[in-house]
């Protein structure tokens, strides 16, 4: 057969039309329903971003409280959850994640009616329940009680409290606020992907959204954060930092946290964590991380400029977490809650308007083989 034309990796496809958000990877624009990334950072928070991401409309005061309410309400999961999270405690978070994330299809009235309505609401739920059950999850491994969560506080706030059993102070309360909205939605990204097909064959939310945990786990997606922090870790102190990464690049190794599929320009979402992590690290005396990571990104890594190559949303992350105390290998799962909209409403979109996703591989193997009986092999 005659080869037909590859698009590996489905780069730069279009195969649908999205109101959810728009990405400019020329110039870093990113806009989530028409809003600009940099006010919605600035401006906005969590709670917000969760209604406009899935009703496409800034919520009004009654809106926002009503989801507020919502949200507050529905944080807790069932002790049947907690069991199972017991029961795989050693496994990655990411894998305890997207393991509790389906089981809590068994406990959702909801789960199996694919309206509109009801996706939005199990949308919410989602959105509610996942930080319970990744600080549940470190907990239970870390030999302690589930922090139940607490109805006063906020999405963010409720992180932090539940991971740490401490009420958090206002600005770390809104440095993870701010996280989370950064990383609410982008497109049809590999884990939205991820999520986007099993919505069309129309499956179930809770089955495409923990589907979509599985596909952001990895370093090429949601993984960089902790590789960069352990790469920082490893460089230890900035005047080693341009050694480190040469040696790496000589070797045609990956530098994490620089390079993105659609941006061809900065990441706008890293700005917002850059000046975040040099102020945190000011603040907390230890700036070396930053000081290693500027290092990285404006000595090592300039010339890469030229190829399209500036630092990703993960760049800067990491380093925050670190300095929150937040152990390394929640880095992905933070993430991921701050993505349970988007894969949403990525889902909701598909749903409305679907077509079974299903592209073509082009077989290039053996053809037409005689079949030989096991014992004359
Ligand atoms: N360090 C050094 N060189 C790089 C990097 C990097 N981080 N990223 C890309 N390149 C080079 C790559 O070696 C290749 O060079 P050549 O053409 O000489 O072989 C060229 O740039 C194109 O790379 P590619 O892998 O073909 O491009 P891609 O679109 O498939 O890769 C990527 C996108 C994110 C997988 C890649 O940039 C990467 O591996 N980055 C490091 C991991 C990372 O930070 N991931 C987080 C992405 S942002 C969070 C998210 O939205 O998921």
């Amino acid at each position: 057969a005659d080869q037909p034309e590859l698009h590996r990796g489905l780069m730069n496809v279009y195969m649908d039309n999205t109101e959810s958000s728009f990405i400019d990877g020329d110039i870093g624009k990113l806009l989530y329903r028409g809003y600009d990334i940099h006010d919605l950072a600035e401006k906005s928070t969590f709670e917000e971003i969760v209604y406009l991401v899935l009703y496409g409309e800034l919520p009004n005061h009654a809106q926002l409280e009503e989801l507020d309410g919502y949200l507050r309400a529905n944080r807790r999961i069932p002790d049947e959850i907690i069991t199972v999270i017991d029961a795989v405690q050693s496994a990655h978070p990411m894998d305890v994640l997207q393991t509790a994330m389906i089981g809590l299809a068994a406990f959702d009235e909801e789960s199996e009616d694919n309206s509109k309505e009801a996706n939005i609401r199990k949308a919410l739920r989602l959105t509610a329940k996942a930080p319970t059950i990744v600080t549940a999850h470190h907990r239970v491994r870390s030999g302690l009680e589930p922090v139940a969560p607490n109805p006063d506080l906020n999405h963010a706030g409720n992180f932090l409290f539940m991971l740490f059993n401490e009420i958090p102070d206002d600005e770390t309360v809104s440095l993870m606020d701010v996280d989370f909205i950064l990383h609410a939605e982008h497109g049809v990204n590999a884990s939205s992907f991820a999520a986007r097909v099993s919505a069309s064959t129309n499956s179930t939310l809770h089955a495409a959204v923990s589907g979509a945990v599985g596909a952001l786990k990895g370093p090429a997606h949601g993984g960089a954060a902790e590789e960069v922090m352990k790469m920082s870790i490893e460089i230890g102190n900035p005047e080693n930092a341009e050694e480190y990464a040469r040696k790496k690049l000589d070797n045609r190794e990956r530098i994490m946290g620089f390079g993105h599929r659609v941006y061809r320009a900065e990441d706008p979402r890293a700005r917002h964590l850059r000046e975040r992590s040099q102020a945190l690290g000011e603040k907390r005396g230890d700036p070396r991380w930053f000081q290693i990571l500027t290092h990285l990104s404006e000595d090592v890594m300039a010339p890469y400029r030229d190829r399209g190559i500036y630092v990703n949303v993960d760049f800067y992350a990491g380093s925050i977490y670190h300095l929150l105390g937040i152990p390394s290998d929640l880095f992905i799962p933070i993430f991921a809650l701050g993505r349970v909209p988007g894969w949403s409403a990525q889902c909701i979109e598909q749903y409305e308007n679907n077509i079974l996703l299903r592209p073509r591989l082009h077989y290039v193997g053996p053809m037409d083989r005689e079949y030989v009986p096991i014992d004359e092999r």
